[in-house]
């Protein structure tokens, strides 16, 4: 078959039609998502009302898939699985504003991961929107005196900052001791080559991006501010209005996304993500 993909943003993602993706993919069609998923970035299928099983089946043919740092998150039948719920279902923790600010998932790990895959099972009528943040477009927009700063550069990344926001605003419990060891800071390149389509990706984020090596700490915090602010410029940024069962794939390496604020008291907002495993950045100048 050839799938069918319609650009539905302005510089990224794509909506699929006409595939069911609980029944098991051949080798082709696995391939065309890909191609479709490097050419868009984002894909969205509607109408896809998964199992546990076949959520995690249909992301495994992306590559291995990762847990998450804080385990109270994951599924217990299906650990793959992270739950994002503000009633925690599945005997999982609920989860307040999981997500709600610009980021690139996992970028406090030394390898980050490639994409996830989110599937949104219950959703509000209103609101609990993801934006999403297109990170080519944001480097290509810069001018060539901001390229020049930011393309041998090096960001530091860390966890421990935006978890002791969360936890300092009540929105998280204390850490672990294991959970304060596990996160040490990371180093990526500021501006990556994505390693399948070659294309260079801003790649700060304000979830997880605490410094940029070298800089001084007002230098840092000033270039960073102005990288975040230009990166969800509306024309970079594509609205995901969710329905039940749609299905969004997202690749890591080049978008950022935040989840939008919804009336919790009155609705649920029940969603799960499986997350691929990355392989190590190339810097940008890596041909
Ligand atoms: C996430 O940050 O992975 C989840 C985004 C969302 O819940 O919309």
């Amino acid at each position: 078959m050839t799938l069918s993909v319609t650009r539905i943003g302005k510089t990224f993602v794509g909506e699929v039609a006409g595939i069911d993706l609980s029944k098991p993919l051949d080798a082709d069609t696995v391939q065309q998502i890909k191609q479709a998923w490097w050419d868009h970035s984002i894909l969205v299928f509607r109408d896809q009302d998964l199992t546990q099983e076949q959520h995690v089946a249909f992301s495994q043919n992306f590559g291995e898939l990762q847990g998450h740092t804080v385990k109270d998150w994951l599924l217990p039948t299906h650990p793959e699985i992270l739950v994002l719920s503000n009633r925690g279902r599945g005997g999982v923790k609920p989860l307040e504003n999981g997500g709600a600010y610009w980021h690139s998932d996992i970028t406090y790990e030394a390898v980050p991961p490639m994409g996830s895959i989110l599937h949104g099972l219950t959703v509000p009528p209103e609101g609990g929107d993801t934006l999403y943040a297109d990170m080519y477009a944001a480097y290509e927009a810069l001018d060539d005196q901001t390229k020049a700063l930011v393309d041998d550069a090096v960001a530091i990344h860390n966890y421990k900052h935006r978890y002791m926001l969360m936890a300092e605003g009540g929105k998280r419990p204390d850490p672990t001791e294991q959970q304060l060891a596990e996160w040490v800071d990371v180093e990526h390149p500021v501006v990556l080559r994505h390693p399948d389509s070659g294309r260079k990706a801003l790649f700060v984020n304000e979830g997880f991006t605490v410094s940029i090596k070298g800089l001084g700490k007002d230098e840092s915090n000033a270039l960073l501010a102005r990288l975040y602010e230009h990166s969800v410029r509306p024309d970079f940024v594509y609205a995901h209005a969710w329905r039940p069962h749609d299905i969004v794939m997202w690749d890591n390496r080049c978008t950022m996304h935040s989840a939008t604020p919804y009336d919790a008291e009155s609705y649920e907002r029940t969603m799960h993500r499986t997350t691929i495993k990355g392989t190590p950045f190339q810097h940008q100048a890596a041909a």
